[in-house]
């Protein structure tokens, strides 16, 4: 792999940005400064260091966000702010995508990945990611209702696998779902004629969002997610 690409892959900055740090030499490989942007290197046998500590290559890297209301989930959009501009700048963004889709108003964790066969893999319907939601509701829940979301409700033709419903408060409720149809969620309280005011979601699959505050962002590792 040339030299640059390695650089710019690792989180250093633009092409242009990793030729300014290779002019200045605060990039050695195998001890030698005396190298060229379009240099070839095996990176899993060459050592290089950046002011002396050395790079690792992480060709896949996974990422949680903390959503903030207000970001559609998607990658670019025209009109729309998009979760990728809150990501900050030490994020390597390059194909990097969102796993699944948060609303536009919705708070919580997305996890992030430049891991297209693990993204595939953890969306399709027969993975049966576990995630669960805080929701607060507009209207008081009833145990009748509550029952109705874990057996199963009609959201415009569709009936939803069992879920687990957790009564926290009168107006809000732990959702855990199984399924990640569009607007499910809010689709699956308008059916018990109620109303989501808020959504936060907690966690997806083994990941929790901890004490991660909204906007923030953290990398993890693959084990942290299977
Ligand atoms: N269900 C919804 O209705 N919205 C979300 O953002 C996530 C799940």
């Amino acid at each position: 792999m040339r030299l640059d690409k390695f650089l710019t892959e690792c989180g250093l900055g633009s092409r242009k940005d990793v030729k300014s740090l290779i002019e200045s030499k605060k990039i050695s490989v195998n001890d030698n400064f005396k190298i060229s942007p379009k240099d070839n290197i095996n990176e899993n046998e060459d050592t290089v260091k950046v002011n002396g500590e050395i790079l690792t290559y992480k060709k896949f890297r996974y990422y949680i966000l903390n959503k903030k209301a207000g970001f559609i989930t998607a990658v670019d959009d025209p009109r729309e702010k998009t979760v990728m501009e809150l990501l900050p700048d030490w994020v390597i963004k390059k194909d990097l995508a969102p796993v699944g889709r948060l609303d536009k108003d919705t708070e919580g964790l997305l996890l992030l990945t430049n891991d297209g066969v693990l993204n595939h893999k953890l969306l399709s319907p027969k993975s049966h990611v576990e995630k669960t939601y805080m929701v607060i509701l507009e209207k008081d829940i009833s145990e009748e209702d509550l029952e109705k979301l874990r057996n199963g409700v009609d959201i415009g033709g569709y009936i939803t696998m069992p879920a687990k419903a957790i009564k926290i408060e009168d107006k809000k409720i732990h959702l855990i779902i199984k399924e990640g149809k569009f607007h499910q969620v809010k689709k699956m309280l308008e059916a018990v004629n109620n109303k989501v005011i808020y959504l936060y979601r907690i966690s997806f699959g083994k990941l929790e969002i901890g004490d991660l505050k909204i906007g923030e962002v953290k990398e993890i590792s693959l084990e942290d997610i299977i």
